[in-house]
């Protein structure tokens, strides 16, 4: 574990030394790295931090966050126990959907965390995760659907199963997609338990 946390540590000071996304450093706060279990059978992945993350340091803070936790508690998750970033680590201002060119640049990093996490499960949140782990496809069509996905980092090669639900956010003001969202979320666990 404690291996893991260097690692995480090292990533983090490679985004700040490579001065990755100069504009978006700029304006933000704080870098917004993953938090929770280094351990984690599932690694959820959102798009960026908003303004709750931004102020806090901590992805998934916010309104999107309260239903991420509602989410992970009604399923029997503890919030430590799983592993929760960002695609892109910096607030895009005014809340922004993540430029192409942001995505890009963050991704190696986001392949070094699951490098260093190795969780059976990826749960893309939205569309703009979703994207990196299965191009061509809508998350209106993949949404709670798995699929064997392989992660190239440099020179290894890992196949890990990809889960893609909508984002929290989306959810709050249409119940047809929260009803999607909590029944795609009750099927982690027992994906999960299937993953040998
Ligand atoms: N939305 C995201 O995608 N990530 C966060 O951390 C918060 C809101």
């Amino acid at each position: 574990m404690r291996k893991n946390i260097t690692i995480l540590e090292q990533i983090k000071a490679d985004i700040i030394s490579q001065n990755i996304c100069p504009d978006l450093a700029k304006q933000a706060t704080n870098l917004v790295m993953g938090v929770g279990n280094t351990d984690a059978d599932v690694m959820f992945i959102g798009e960026a931090p908003g303004k709750a993350e931004d102020e806090q340091a901590q992805p998934f803070v916010g309104a999107a966050g309260k239903i991420l936790n509602r989410a992970l508690i009604d399923n029997d998750f503890k919030r430590e126990d799983v592993y929760i970033t960002n695609i892109v680590k910096f607030r895009p201002p005014n809340n922004r959907d993540p430029l192409p060119e942001e995505k890009r640049a963050f991704w190696p990093f986001l392949l070094r965390e699951i490098k260093a996490v190795s969780p059976k499960l990826i749960v893309p949140l939205g569309r703009h995760s979703m994207g990196y782990f299965l191009p061509n496809y809508s998350i209106s069509t993949m949404h709670g659907k798995t699929r064997d996905v392989v992660i190239t980092n440099g020179e290894v090669k890992q196949t890990i199963v990809v889960m893609p639900i909508y984002h929290p956010a989306a959810t709050i003001y249409n119940q047809y997609l929260k009803g999607d969202f909590d029944k795609d979320f009750a099927k982690i666990k027992k994906i999960i338990k299937e993953i040998k």
